[in-house]
């Protein structure tokens, strides 16, 4: 297969130049245009990855790597786009709006890729996504979740389910682990639109549920301490707590929560989704229900391997940022497959074949490892499957594992 590849990029380098030579192709936006010559040709199609390494969404962006990395070398040992390899050009996109729009532009104007994946959270997101709309290049969000994201523009669209159709789920587990819940004290990031929308999901469900919202309380991703917002819901002696954050604050609050005496259910959102939080809770995020899109456990062949080679290279079964992320760079390769069996994405200059792309991205179905896919027109997934999960820790809390609820 290797040798096959290589054949390939031979071939497509020279088509290029061949083509770059007769004037064909504008040299400087060539396709797939090495990062420091515009003239000339790399190996491989660069597809762009911004997620957070670093801040305090860095919990979050981690999954996100692990997922690509196991992609881009399963696909390139299957052939890549129909010979030629795919290349990730990864960017730290950092915690903030600013970091994000940072990575978003040195991958569009200085690494030239074909399109991105990231940025970790949808509040960078509702900034960073404006840029690549504005310039013409796909992006496919793997984690943002927000309301709102796909809408940002007609070149954005979403492998990660919106929290409106994922959250519920968990209150629903809760209230069948414990039906006598009555009493729900709510927590959510402030300074985070995700939080913000999605505290506003769970509340309508509560609501809905007939269950009685007795506080609100207010934090912000970068606190580490909730001492008051604690001891203020826990007065209230609510049965189950329900927290918007991300994994560094959620977990700060689930371990203080415990700490001061809090013995109810705990539902946390889409931000503590990661066994990254084990580290901040420890044996404390023992119990936390957690929605999911995506389970180790879906039946497809894709995702058995998928899951094999996450168990053997991280230790862990893979957590639901992980399969997103990898069910995005699975998009790029099916869609740039596709496309290129139309018209030879080697012939065409990169703004050609972005608009291409997208076009192809949202037209196609897919099966991931998070079940069949498509998009609608808009660039929302369309998803079928969705889970609960319990996180189950050992006694002395340095592993755990999510236990998926039936
Ligand atoms: N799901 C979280 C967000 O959308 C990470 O920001």
């Amino acid at each position: 297969m290797k040798k096959n590849i290589n054949q390939k990029i031979l071939l497509f380098a020279s088509l290029t130049a061949i083509v770059t030579a007769c004037g064909g192709a504008n040299t400087s936006t060539t396709s797939v245009s090495n990062t420091t010559n515009n003239n000339s040709v790399s190996a491989a199609i660069p597809i762009g990855i911004a997620f957070s390494q670093t801040g305090n969404a860095a919990l979050l962006g981690q999954d996100g790597i692990h997922g690509v990395k196991i992609a881009e070398k399963y696909f390139n040992d299957k052939g890549g786009v129909n010979g030629t390899p795919i290349k990730l050009v990864i960017q730290d996109a950092g915690g903030e709006e600013q970091t994000a729009i940072n990575a978003f532009q040195t991958l569009i104007n200085k690494d030239k890729v074909v399109g991105i994946i990231g940025p970790t959270l949808s509040q960078q997101a509702f900034s960073a996504d404006p840029i690549a709309e504005r310039a013409k290049i796909p992006v496919i969000a793997a984690s943002n979740t927000a309301k709102g994201i796909p809408e940002i523009g007609d070149y954005i669209a979403r492998v990660s389910a919106p929290i409106v159709t994922v959250a519920p789920n968990a209150v629903k587990a809760a209230l069948k682990q414990n039906p006598n819940i009555k009493k729900v004290a709510v927590f959510y990031a402030q300074n985070d639109t995700f939080n913000k929308t999605e505290t506003e999901i769970f509340q309508k469900t509560a609501k809905d549920l007939g269950l009685e919202i007795v506080t609100v309380q207010k934090f912000q991703t970068t606190d580490t301490d909730f001492q008051s917002q604690a001891t203020n819901a826990i007065n209230l002696k609510p049965d189950l707590a329900i927290i918007s954050g991300l994994a560094a604050d959620g977990g700060n609050l689930v371990r203080q929560l415990r700490e001061l005496g809090y013995k109810g259910l705990i539902v946390g959102g889409n931000g503590l989704n990661t066994s990254n939080v084990y580290k901040v809770c420890k044996a404390l995020c023992d119990g936390v229900i957690i929605a999911q899109a995506y389970s180790p456990e879906h039946p497809n062949e894709i995702n058995k391997t998928f899951r094999q080679t996450y168990l053997s290279t991280y230790k862990i079964e893979p957590p639901q940022f992980s399969g997103q992320a990898f069910t995005a760079v699975q998009v790029y390769v099916e869609a740039l497959k596709a496309l290129d069996k139309k018209t030879k994405i080697s012939v065409l200059s990169l703004p050609q074949l972005r608009t291409e792309l997208n076009k192809e991205i949202l037209a196609g179905k897919y099966d991931t490892p998070v079940g069949e896919i498509s998009f609608t027109p808009t660039g929302e997934v369309v998803q079928k499957d969705f889970y609960v999960a319990q996180i189950k820790m050992d006694k002395d809390g340095n592993n755990g594992k999510f236990a998926f609820i039936k």
